[in-house]
């Protein structure tokens, strides 16, 4: 065990904030300087005060440096570490090393492996070759574990714990015998018998009926699409799996540190489908994100503000870390194309208007050998005389002039529902159509908003939606009884609701609720549909009416769709085999409107009917701005706001504004802000 190097500062009972050694917002990235001799390292803390980095994560991939063979120990560089990077005033997410397992450990013990649904055994010699389960893994993971917080624990450096990493980022589905086992206790934890399983799964279909527990297996590759049932409990019960790793890791922590906040860097982007979040919230001292833009989309800055809402969200609107992002290329995608002039910055504070307090990095130095030597850094290999390490300082020192808008909240009136249960049910097999993918309709909608300059909250269907007048509901096609009531509460109290097509379809189990779609909502939307028509590939259809200002163009899906006395029509197919009937309806509810939108709006029917319910919801943008520019407002309990206007075109804008201070240029507004083609301008208000 370690000596202590200071009496402890805080009240060991209490988790103290993450920040309560950083000044202002967090700056920095993950730091491997086990990957370097030490006069790299040296020059590292030079380098690190240059650019102003206050806080990084450490030891993330450090198991077989600090273990190089069971049971011995080399503590001599992290020590180090530590040291030298207090000593530099830096703070320290001192990871628990185990995010991927020594060779020895898997050389040892090869059932730690994890295995695919095809039984496939996937091997050593990348990383995260461990299965969550399997009880042996989690005893080695659980006894480094603490290791780290015995050694470290009252370190004036250690800031928080950083859990393994991106835990089910690689294996988000493990089916080896180790999961099999924790599948089935789970299921009898969750049905009690097996008679309540086989009623849930509707086993009397195919002959599938269980007689037992031991009978049942995870939704291993099979002749024919396995039970949808089976396959969305093994969803869930994957999650809860991952997260129960999470916490037996943060429960050793606890209890020998109880006072360090402890976390793990989740992926809400919009192609993370593994793990609900929104059920791990609890457990994470405060919320960190990793995001990367997909080069390939070039709207990948209006993905990024869905990830980083969707962070918020999880953290039910406290502030967030963003963990990891990249300030260039990163190595992974097909064409990995570098970070545009001014795209780093934009970036970074487009998190950071979206609540993030802390603005991190994989990683600080690039590095030179392994699978991510292509992966852009802080520092990248060409050194100091690059523009990429110029964006690295300038930042920064633009974080340290922003640094009070830390603790401050961001400001909305639209609710966007989301969730992963639903996600994973909307897109099993067997369905009308191959070609829905939930995350896309979400993001369609999303990025609706977005133009119209709304700031949206990603909140589940469970969740408090007083305070809402805009609540938007895609693609719900499970929802529970509890969600479906709540989203009609919400129209009954005020709310403009707007719900897609395949929502409100199947109960919990993925049971359909009988009478005509949507079951769940078709009281509240006051229209029943008798069958679905989802459209062939490529195939297109036109709709008219004045929910779409005219005329509009939709793909992918098709209802036939009847209304009940007093629901509105206000769009109608024009052609195509549902030509003349309902495609878009509203009906009034209590003192709110509940809209349905029984097809895929094309892009300019979506703009036009979201303008209309925003007018009606009366959710006006913080402020009118040209296409491309994207204002966020956070705000302070003191009275205080600051206003983030990030300007993704190439064109100068002038917004009206309330007067206030600028707080990168230091300049006085006086009710217009100049925002310059491509840059970012952060506005103090106290209005
Ligand atoms: C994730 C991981 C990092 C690194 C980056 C690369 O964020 O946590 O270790 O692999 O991806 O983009």
């Amino acid at each position: 065990m370690r000596r202590r190097t200071t009496p402890p500062l805080f009240d060991p009972t209490a988790v103290r904030p993450w920040n309560a050694q950083v000044d202002g917002l967090g700056y920095g990235g993950d730091y491997n300087p086990e990957q370097w001799p030490d006069e790299v390292r040296v020059e590292d803390l030079r380098l690190l005060r240059e650019a102003g980095v206050n806080v990084l994560s450490v030891a993330i991939f450090a198991w077989a440096t600090i273990e190089p063979r069971e049971g011995e120990l080399d503590w001599t560089w992290l020590d180090e570490t530590m040291d030298r990077l207090h000593a530099a005033g830096i703070q320290v997410a001192l990871a628990t090393a185990t995010a991927s397992p020594p060779p020895w450990l898997t050389r040892k013990h090869p059932e730690i492996l994890p295995r695919l649904a095809d039984g496939t055994v996937l091997h050593q010699g990348a990383r995260q070759s461990y299965s969550v389960t399997h009880p042996l893994h989690r005893e080695y993971a659980l006894r480094m574990t603490a290791r780290m917080a015995e050694r470290y624990g009252d370190h004036p450096a250690l800031a928080l714990w950083h859990v393994d990493n991106e835990i089910g980022c690689h294996v988000p589905r493990d089916y080896s015998d180790a999961a099999a086992a924790a599948f089935r206790v789970w299921l009898a934890e969750r049905y009690g018998t097996i008679e309540r399983l086989n009623e849930a799964w509707g086993t009397a279909f195919w002959s599938q009926r269980y007689a037992t527990f031991e009978d049942v297996l995870p939704p291993l590759v099979a002749p024919m699409f396995s039970n949808p049932t089976q396959q969305l409990d093994f969803d869930r019960f994957s999650s809860d799996a991952l997260l129960d790793y999470y916490r037996d890791l943060r429960d050793t922590l606890r209890e020998l540190t109880p006072h360090v906040p402890t976390t793990t860097n989740l992926m809400t982007t919009s192609t993370t489908q593994g793990m609900d979040y929104f059920s791990w919230a609890d457990d994470l001292d405060v919320v960190a994100n990793d995001h990367y833009t997909i080069a390939a989309d070039p709207d990948r800055h209006v993905e990024l503000a869905l990830s980083a809402d969707l962070s918020r969200g999880v953290a039910g609107g406290e502030p967030w870390m963003l963990m990891e992002h990249s300030t260039s290329a990163v190595n992974w995608q097909p064409r990995n194309r570098a970070k545009l002039p001014g795209e780093m910055l934009r970036n970074s504070l487009q998190h950071v208007a979206r609540g993030a307090d802390a603005v991190m990095y994989f990683q600080w130095r690039q590095s030179r050998a392994g699978a991510e030597k292509y992966h852009s850094a802080m520092l990248p290999h060409a050194g100091t005389d690059t523009d990429v390490w110029r964006n690295t300082v300038e930042l920064g020192d633009v974080l340290r002039r922003i640094g009070e808008v830390r603790g401050s909240r961001v400001t909305s009136r639209a609710a966007l529902l989301v969730d992963y249960p639903a996600w994973w049910a909307a897109e099993l097999d067997s369905h009308p159509t191959q070609d829905l993918r939930y995350m896309d309709e979400l993001r369609a909608w999303y990025a609706a908003l977005w133009r119209r300059g709304v700031t949206v909250d990603t909140v589940t269907p469970r969740a408090d939606l007083d305070g809402y007048d805009l609540i938007v509901v895609p693609t719900l096609y499970l929802v529970d009884d509890e969600g479906a009531e709540n989203v009609a509460a919400g129209a009954e109290r005020g709310a403009t609701v707007v719900v897609t097509f395949f929502s409100g379809i199947v109960d919990e189990n993925d049971q359909v609720r009988l009478g005509g779609y949507p079951g769940a909502f078709r009281d509240l939307l006051g229209v029943r549909t008798e069958e679905f028509t989802p459209l062939q590939e490529g195939e297109s259809v036109r709709v008219v009416g004045k929910a779409v200002d005219g005329e509009a163009g939709a793909d992918l899906w098709g209802e036939k769709t009847h209304v009940a006395d007093g629901t509105e029509v206000t769009a109608t197919y024009d052609d195509g085999p549902l030509a003349g009937r309902p495609a878009v309806t509203r009906r009034y509810v209590g003192s709110g409107a509940a809209w349905y939108v029984g097809t895929r709006l094309r892009r300019d029917g979506l703009d036009a009917l979201v303008s209309r319910l925003v007018e009606e919801s009366g959710v006006v943008p913080e402020v009118v701005a040209p296409a491309g520019v994207e204002v966020v407002r956070r705000a302070a309990e003191d009275g205080r706001a600051w206003l983030f206007a990030i300007n993704h075109t190439d064109e100068a804008a002038a917004l009206d504004t309330p007067p206030g201070t600028e707080l990168l240029t230091g300049s006085a507004v006086d009710g217009r802000l100049d925002v310059p083609a491509g840059a970012v301008r952060v506005l103090r208000t106290t209005a």
